[in-house]
């Protein structure tokens, strides 16, 4: 299989930075119509701008029902199907899990974790509809093997590829495929705009991957109708190194995670 770009209709969570404006540039500029979605009204406002007529926004937050209804509500009234659901919204929370409290767990679940899985219900009955219709989630390569410090954060992206695995074999029947895509760091606002950070570290790294690359790899992997891409090379050897060496990879993790 290999999908078209052209007058794909796509809803696209947390356009505002990062790798979700970077798809959004990416898909647009080859002919997809999208109608984003994020809190900050100016960035997205920029954005459309340099598309018009194939970019709409509704600004708000993710984490709002009734805003989510806005968002599928519009579909529905401009399309009436919707053939790619992009959940890439996600928050960041670094620090011991016993130095904090209840309220950074739930608030991370509430947008890494509920407000993906609420929209990809609500936007079945439209997928279904839809040609070659997929959901896209971005997820993380910490959901294969969690670090410390990042506890909770890597919990809500386990959560994310459980709940996908089961869909995917739930919704093949109607012919809605799932395209995981779990990058590891990646050179946007994420580390500043976590909700938390107690540990004062520098969490970039050396050699972050830019949100172009992981736009440009993630779209092909939805063309092909790729399961699962994990980025960079050494994202999948710390997968496969945890797969059959488990003790190895708590070793390597604990002394450089
Ligand atoms: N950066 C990395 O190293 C990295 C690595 C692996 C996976 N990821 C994943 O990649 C995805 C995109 O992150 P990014 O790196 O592009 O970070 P980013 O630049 O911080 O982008 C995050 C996006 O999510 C939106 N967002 C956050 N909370 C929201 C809320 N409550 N309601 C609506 N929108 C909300 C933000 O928009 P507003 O603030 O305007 O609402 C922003 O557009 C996330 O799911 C993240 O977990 C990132």
């Amino acid at each position: 299989m290999r999908r078209a770009i052209q007058d794909c209709r796509v809803l696209l969570t947390g356009a505002s930075s990062g790798i979700g404006a970077a798809l959004t540039r990416q898909l647009a500029t080859r002919g997809a119509r999208l109608l984003v979605t994020a809190r900050r009204t100016e960035r997205l406002a920029k954005l459309a701008s340099e598309f018009p007529n194939q970019v709409e926004f509704i600004a708000g937050d993710i984490t709002c029902g009734a805003h989510r209804a806005a968002l599928v509500e519009r579909v529905r009234r401009e399309w009436g199907a919707l053939d790619l659901l992009i959940n890439n919204a996600g928050v960041g929370a670094m620090g011991r899990f016993d130095d904090a409290d209840e309220s950074r767990l739930r608030r991370i679940f509430e947008v890494n974790v509920f407000a993906p899985l609420e929209l990809t219900r609500a936007t079945h009955s439209l997928l279904s509809s839809g040609r070659t219709p997929a959901v896209m989630a971005i997820s993380s390569v910490l959901a294969h093997r969690a670090v410390p410090l990042k506890s909770e954060y890597c919990a809500t992206k386990f959560a994310l590829h459980g709940f996908y695995d089961s869909l995917r074999a739930e919704w093949a029947k109607e012919g809605i495929s799932i395209v995981l895509v779990s990058p590891s760091t990646t050179d946007s606002d994420f580390f500043d705009a976590a909700i938390e950070d107690s540990t004062g570290r520098e969490w970039k790294g050396r050699r972050p991957m830019t949100p172009d690359y992981v736009a440009r790899r993630a779209i092909v992997a939805w063309q092909r109708d790729q399961h699962e891409l994990i980025l960079p090379l050494s994202g999948k050897l710390l997968v496969t190194i945890d797969r059959w060496f488990p003790a190895l990879a708590d070793r390597l993790i604990a002394r450089f995670g």
